[in-house]
């Protein structure tokens, strides 16, 4: 995690276009109720997200790994109104946490929330998409790899957290930081996508799909 000092972050948020209320109230909620609430993107990614959505204007949005729903809401009030996110979760405490925030905000009749585990959704939806936000489980990652690429629509964009893990990818020795590692090298070398990634945060990899 790249940690930036306090003063920096809030400047960054003073300066940037500020996000839905419900969002601090998701943010609360998760540090009073849940065990790892760092797990949640915060108002500096999240505003990159809501920002990303707002700039490519996708009409599907997949999210994999909901946890209390804060990228989802960030994500689903950049929308075009006819637009949608599909988001997946498949921990039952974190589903209906996140739930209770989708059904209370403005947002919620884009929002599907599917309590499944990721790959068995990934592997039965014939859904394409636009966009995806790709959050879960790290040792699946390459998993996800296969499974994602032939959901995107041609210039698709799709962004993937945490792929910098602290730096451990530069010397991988555990499970999830190789699942990471061997994600960010297949994503370089796929020919149908093209990659960047972005050092804010954990590390997000952007990719188009051509
Ligand atoms: C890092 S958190 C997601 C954070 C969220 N996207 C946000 O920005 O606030 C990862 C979430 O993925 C969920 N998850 C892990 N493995 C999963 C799987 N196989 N299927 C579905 N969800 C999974 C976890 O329960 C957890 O809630």
């Amino acid at each position: 995690m790249i940690t930036l000092p306090l003063d920096w972050e809030l400047y960054i948020e003073k300066h940037t276009a500020p996000l839905p209320e419900i969002l601090d109230e998701i943010e609360r909620q998760t540090y009073l109720k849940t065990t790892y609430p760092q797990m949640l993107s915060g108002k500096i990614q999240a505003g990159l997200l809501h920002f990303l959505i707002k700039l490519s204007r996708p009409q599907k949005v997949l999210e994999i790994g909901t946890f209390t729903g804060y990228a989802t809401i960030a994500m689903a009030s950049a929308l075009n109104e006819k637009a949608e996110i599909d988001t997946v979760e498949n921990n039952e405490m974190m589903a209906e946490i996140a739930r209770n925030f989708i059904e209370k905000s403005p947002w919620h009749n884009r929002i599907t929330l599917h309590p499944a585990d990721a790959v068995d959704f990934l592997k039965q939806t014939r859904n394409k998409y636009d966009f995806v936000f790709l959050d879960a489980d790290k040792e699946n990652y390459p998993v996800y790899f296969e499974l994602i690429k032939p959901l995107l629509n041609p210039g698709a964009l799709w962004v993937t957290d945490n792929v910098l893990w602290s730096g451990k990818v530069l010397n991988p020795t555990d499970k999830q930081t190789e699942g990471i590692a061997v994600f960010n090298r297949r994503i370089t070398e796929d020919n149908t996508l093209e990659n960047y990634l972005l050092p804010v945060r954990d590390g997000l990899m952007l990719a188009i799909k051509k």
